[in-house]
């Protein structure tokens, strides 16, 4: 409402080529030419374009759990239920499309849709797979655009598991579905992947190490019949099954929870193949003769309903469980004496070492178990979808651990004057040219910590005032530059620190010589450093330039800007390309990371800022507005900055100075001012209007 498609930020009163505001807003194409890092901005504002399409969306979504409910029990004669029910393929296909998520990188999981797409579609683990999709095919059609597959395929899951008498959390919707397959190419295997994470040699299967999400690339989770050179031997394989689940985030509760939850329902797929183990006559491949995994049977003999089953028969001694060949030929557990039923390795994984006591619970207890398992399903479909606050529809439960949820916006905050709040920042600057490059480089490592592949991080919460993040290394001398504000701090305690810091270094970027910005507050103060868990500096890229491209793309900032970034003032309190004029003659010292600007991949770059500073300046500012503003999705649209009662600076033309006018633009060039209907809740001020 009242902002231009998708691109919230563009209501504001300044205007023309300094226009700051397009950072948030669709590249503009001449300076995108990383397919990858583009599909990350362009993800972000189809979210903000699907909130607006779906008019009534909890009606939207209700309407799809009945269509979905209704497919569950409709066989299809080229996929034959088993059981009659597609409950488990559903949960296994939710499951697996959101199971590629690593908390390493923030990249994977099922936002994006990529399941539907090679690499992913075609790893071991995702083995008929597209049978699933091909039966919620018409459930797309039917809502075309307006439903990502990414939602439809976790509301599948969940409708599978509520239709079963299962517990569910909730549902946290806006995922968006990806063009193509691209963004889980740098999970693997492929090139991409091993030139930043290699991990392809013989004796190198198995033992995949973090960042990697899984010990087997391909695999969404561990083998089932035992780690590399174990097979068969539970306890290693406990150890295994741990390693993986925590690249994912889960803890030991979790993890038990969902594998066995999980395995309440459904089965494996592996029966003799040849010759036809079947009944006589029927097809071989499908129905009793599916071969997916090469597992086979069931967990529990009762595959169709929610039940605890799985952890009773763990523990019962009665089965007497034996280790032997299926029909296959894959080890896996059987009972001696009783029920058709089977365990595979990883599943008696689950009565070892430190999951043996939660298994215990969960077999004595099954309201734990559904409390535990609800959490953790939760947990695994919603991590990569960010702050509660990006979650959409009418089943958003309140906001989890995991997403890392902020204090709200103080009531009152919107009437806060940050006029002379900004004049005291400028008293600090003016006090010591020093200091504009300690405030640039605090607010710049405050908000640099934002992944656009998971929407964690940012500015927002200040969690740099706190461990871990302080103790960085890249976040050395930031202390002393939260020091010089906390005398503003003192005389206006009401602005947080997270607003105080993003204001602090726009000041400074702009006494350094950048133009004047717009500045958004509504910024809150986190109470702890949790929220910085596993944000911490990537620095496992094999080489330099390998390093900068990834951390661009995790960032989703285009090369251009990555580049600009490099030349924050320094000392002499200069924004300016000096920096890569300097670079590219030699002189000076460089740290091997700026060096590696040189190369091909960026050279081009360096070349563009040393013939042209106002193009510099233009890439910088829009890096720094893009990162400064990248975690703001606690508006009335996703990526919106708000939360505050009061556009108190915002929206009067006949009181507001005007932002300086930019020579080069026509007349007529800029955009109308914010009326205040328009700027709602927002607190959005140019800050050369602030002094
Ligand atoms: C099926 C392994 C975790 C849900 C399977 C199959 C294997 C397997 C081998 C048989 C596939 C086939 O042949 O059709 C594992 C391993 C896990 C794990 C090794 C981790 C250690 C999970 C989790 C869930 C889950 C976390 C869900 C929360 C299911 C379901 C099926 C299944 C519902 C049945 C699919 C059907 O009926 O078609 N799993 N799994 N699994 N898995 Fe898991």
């Amino acid at each position: 409402p009242g902002s231009q498609a998708g691109c919230p930020y563009m209501m504001s009163k300044e205007s023309g080529p300094h226009q700051t505001h397009r950072a948030s807003c669709p590249m503009s194409g001449a300076f995108v030419d990383q397919e990858q890092a583009h599909q990350l901005h362009n993800r972000r504002l189809a979210h903000d374009e699907r909130v607006g399409d779906w008019g009534e969306p909890d009606e939207g979504y209700a309407v799809v759990k009945q269509d979905i409910a209704d497919a569950l029990t409709d066989s299809k004669d080229y996929w034959p239920a088993d059981f009659g029910n597609y409950a488990g393929l559903m949960i296994r296909l939710a499951w697996h499309c959101a199971g590629s998520y690593r908390k390493s990188d923030g990249r994977g999981g099922c936002d994006g849709g990529r399941i539907r797409f090679s690499p992913e579609l075609t790893w071991p683990d995702n083995g008929n797979l597209n049978f699933a999709l091909q039966l919620l095919d018409p459930i797309k059609e039917k809502y075309g655009s307006k439903l990502s597959w990414g939602d439809l395929i976790i509301l599948a899951g969940n409708v599978a598991i509520e239709s079963t008498g299962g517990p569910i959390l909730g549902f946290c919707g806006g995922r968006i579905d990806d063009p193509n397959g691209d963004n889980s190419l740098i999970l693997g295997p492929n090139e991409m992947q091993e030139e930043l994470t290699p991990c392809a040699t013989i004796d190198q299967i198995g033992t995949c190490a973090y960042p990697l999400g899984p010990t087997v690339i391909g695999n969404i989770y561990v083998e089932p019949d035992g780690a590399h050179n174990f097979k068969g031997d539970a306890a290693e394989s406990q150890k295994d099954v741990a390693e993986v689940f925590s690249r994912m985030g889960f803890n030991d509760t979790e993890t038990v929870a969902l594998v066995g939850g999980g395995h309440a329902w459904g089965k494996s797929h592996g029966p003799c193949m040849s010759p036809p183990c079947g009944e006589e006559g029927a097809d071989l491949g499908i129905g009793i003769n599916a071969f997916t995994s090469g597992f086979d049977g069931k967990w529990t003999v009762r595959p169709t309903e929610w039940t605890n089953d799985y952890f009773v028969n763990l523990f019962d001694e009665g089965l007497n469980w034996t280790l032997k060949e299926g029909p296959s030929g894959k080890l896996q557990f059987f009972p001696e004496n009783g029920p058709d039923i089977m365990m595979l390795v990883t599943d008696m994984a689950l009565a070892e070492g430190d999951y043996r006591a939660i298994s215990e619970l969960y077999r004595d207890d099954i309201a734990a178990l559904e409390h535990d398992f609800k959490h953790a399903w939760y947990h695994l479909t919603s991590a990569d979808m960010g702050p509660a606050s990006r979650c959409y529809g009418s089943e958003v439960p309140p906001a989890q651990d995991f997403q890392y949820p902020l204090p709200d916006v103080p009531v009152g905050y919107g009437s806060i004057d940050f006029i002379p709040v900004r004049a005291s920042i400028q008293d600090v600057i003016d006090a010591d040219a020093v200091n504009i490059g300690h405030l640039a480089n605090l607010a710049y490592r405050s908000a640099n910590t934002f992944r656009a592949t998971d929407y964690r991080g940012g500015a927002n919460g200040a969690r740099i005032r706190f461990s871990p993040e302080m103790d960085w290394e890249v976040n050395a001398g930031t202390a002393d530059a939260l020091a010089l504000l906390e005398p503003v701090k003192a005389a206006y305690p009401d602005v947080s620190y997270a607003d105080l810091i993003v204001l602090a270094g726009q000041a400074a970027i702009e006494a350094a010589g950048g133009s004047s910005m717009t500045f958004c507050a509504g910024r809150v103060d986190a109470i702890d450093g949790s929220g910085s868990k596993n944000l911490d500096p990537r620095t496992y890229a094999p080489s330099e330039v390998i390093g900068i491209r990834d951390n661009n793309n995790v960032r989703g900032l285009t090369p251009e800007e990555g580049v600009a970034l490099f030349a924050m003032p320094g000392a002499d309190g200069v924004l300016s390309n000096a920096f890569f004029t300097n670079l590219k003659a030699g002189e000076g010292t460089f740290t091997a990371e700026e060096e590696a600007l040189l190369d091909p991949e960026f050279s081009s770059i360096v070349d563009m800022f040393v013939e042209d500073n106002a193009k510099f300046l233009e890439m910088f500012e829009s890096a720094w507005n893009h990162l400064m503003i990248a975690d703001r999705f606690d508006g009335p649209l996703t990526n919106a900055c708000a939360g505050v009662a009061t556009p108190t600076l915002a929206g009067d033309p006949t009181t507001a100075p005007v932002a300086p006018a930019d020579p080069t633009a026509a007349p007529g060039d800029a955009s109308p001012t914010a009326s205040p209907e328009e700027s709602g809740s927002f607190i959005v001020a140019s800050s050369t209007a602030l002094i």
